[in-house]
């Protein structure tokens, strides 16, 4: 029955449990696959290439070995370089973040002045730029701007501290210039990072991520292909890690909850 297949969800470490969780807390019934690719993170300073060879592997893993029945690429910098050939490639339907996100900062902002924060690699590729350009009419102000070393941060498990809040300054100087209305987290890691940065935006700026508005994705499009669970159960959750599972449970437990508390282990085999 793939109605009762599980939602995949692959992000390269703990950031697409911002995502997780807003489709767990939406779509309860449903089963889901996590894999967060921790032995390769950070996703941001690699090429575009490597990251989408990353992402087709991933996808292939999920789809032939778990079964999913739908993908979401809870992973700003996997989109940016792979949706479209994951689309093209992956036998089961595909929901990235980035027109989520964009489309969340849409709806918020008042005077349509939006900065964007992601990796270099998401940033760097215009993936967001070209995101609102579709979906938007209206003149909007965009201040794109990459943050590398946010994540690592969380990667680490700390999301508070002073060494944080230095680099959050430092970084996000030119938003708070640019004095923006609406501040999109476009990497799924900087959710859990929303304390520095609106200490340093200001409470004036409304921070966004995508993980509510993919939530919503996943709901709509499960329903409209008639892929949705007909059980009323709580769904089974499965998290894999391709590093160290012990650190991903420790960590991830901090910023998921005591679900995930087990984690399967996944390990590439090396390139010949
Ligand atoms: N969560 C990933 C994103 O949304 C982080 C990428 C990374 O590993 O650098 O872009």
């Amino acid at each position: 029955m793939p109605n009762e297949q599980p939602i995949g969800i692959f992000d390269s470490g703990f950031g697409g449990l911002t995502v997780a969780r807003a489709v767990i807390d939406l779509l309860p019934c449903e089963d889901v696959v996590y894999f967060g690719d921790t032995a390769r993170y950070p996703y941001g300073p690699r090429s575009l290439d490597e990251v989408r060879d990353f992402a087709m592997q991933i996808s292939s893993y999920l789809v032939n070995q778990h079964s999913v029945k739908l993908l979401v690429v809870a992973c700003n910098t996997a989109a940016a370089a792979a949706l479209d050939d994951l689309t093209e490639t992956v036998n089961v339907p595909i929901i990235g973040v980035i027109y989520p996100g964009a489309q969340a900062a849409i709806d918020v902002s008042e005077k349509g002045k939006i900065g964007v924060i992601g990796t270099v690699g998401t940033i760097n590729s215009g993936a967001y730029v070209r995101a609102f350009q579709e979906l938007s009419s209206d003149q909007l102000e965009l201040f794109p701007l990459a943050c590398p070393g946010f994540v690592e941060f969380v990667e680490r498990g700390e999301s508070s501290g002073e060494k944080l809040h230095v680099l959050a300054e430092r970084l996000l100087a030119p938003i708070v210039s640019a004095e923006v209305d609406t501040l999109l987290l476009g990497c799924t890691h900087y959710p859990y990072l929303a304390r520095a940065i609106a200490k340093v935006v200001g409470s004036d700026v409304v921070l966004v991520s995508s993980a509510d508005e993919t939530a919503f994705a996943v709901a709509k499009l499960l329903k409209e292909m008639d892929l949705a669970t007909e059980e009323e159960k709580n769904g089974k959750r499965v998290f894999i890690s391709s590093g160290d599972v012990s650190w991903f449970a420790e960590v991830g437990q901090r910023l998921f909850g005591p679900e995930l508390a087990s984690v399967q282990a996944h390990e590439w085999n090396p390139s010949p």
